[in-house]
């Protein structure tokens, strides 16, 4: 079985417009950056490898499976996270939040709840198990969507701007955790510090592929094209 993500000849319209161009990818490194500025595409692209979308050309393949299938059927291969962390949080405490993609992966309640657990201890916040989960402050819940998708060890994990609301010792914490894990994981991210660390990084602007490779020689051509770019 491939083990890659791969984009043959993919295009993607939306609403009329193209918003993804003549993609073709094999993506193989085990953290993978992807950069751009707004509206160039990068959550599309994202939302094509879990199937939340389908390409209108060309073909997507995970791991040698195709995601239309959608997101439930993919969940075992890619655990998503959400740039709003309200499109992904429907429960009303932490632990069900936790639990509830355990239990769809097959665990038993009290398997779940162990496994959920253990989750928040490692991540130092048990005492959140109970806590409903709207009384949380948006990084708050924006670390409950990264531990609800963590606790399910998915093959990929694809992270779409995850700490725009975290501060700076959570980030840390978690950016040490992400860069440890054996899975591969694909970050959108305009924190280009942290994605210096990543083996590749990918530039998309208007739906192209601008830059791809070294993190350093890419981000630093994203730099340099952004800087004094910006005019009313
Ligand atoms: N729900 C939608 N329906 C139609 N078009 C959309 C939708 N969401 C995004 N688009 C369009 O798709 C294009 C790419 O948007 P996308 O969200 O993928 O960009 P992005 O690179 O993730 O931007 P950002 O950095 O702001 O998150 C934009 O032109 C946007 O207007
Ligand atoms: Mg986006």
């Amino acid at each position: 079985m491939t083990l890659t993500i791969d984009l043959n000849q993919v295009h993607l319209k939306r609403e009329g417009l193209t918003v993804l161009s003549n993609l073709n990818l094999t993506l193989s490194e085990r953290r993978i950056g992807l950069i751009g500025n707004n509206g160039s595409g990068k959550s599309s692209l994202v939302r094509l490898l879990n199937g939340l979308l389908q390409p209108s050309q060309g073909e997507v393949q995970v791991r040698g499976q195709n995601p239309t299938q959608g997101p439930e059927a993919m969940s075992d291969q890619v655990g998503f996270i959400f740039q709003n962390p309200d499109h992904q949080l429907i429960f009303p405490t932490v632990i069900e939040e936790l639990m509830f993609g355990l239990r769809n992966q097959g665990l038993s309640k009290a398997d779940a709840c162990d496994r959920a657990e253990h989750c928040l201890r490692e991540h130092h916040r048990l005492d959140w198990a109970e806590r409903p989960v709207h009384s949380l402050s948006e990084g708050q819940k924006q670390w409950v969507c990264i531990m609800a998708v963590l606790v399910m060890n998915p093959a990929v994990l694809i992270l779409d701007e995850p700490f725009s609301a975290l501060d700076l010792p959570t980030r840390r914490h978690l950016t040490d955790w992400l860069l440890g894990l054996p899975q591969q994981l694909i970050m959108i991210s305009h924190d280009l510090e942290v994605l210096a660390a990543f083996d590749r990084v990918l530039w998309l602007e208007q739906g192209r592929v601008q830059g791809d490779g070294d993190p350093a020689a890419v981000i630093a051509d994203y730099r340099a094209a952004c800087s004094g770019a910006f005019t009313l």
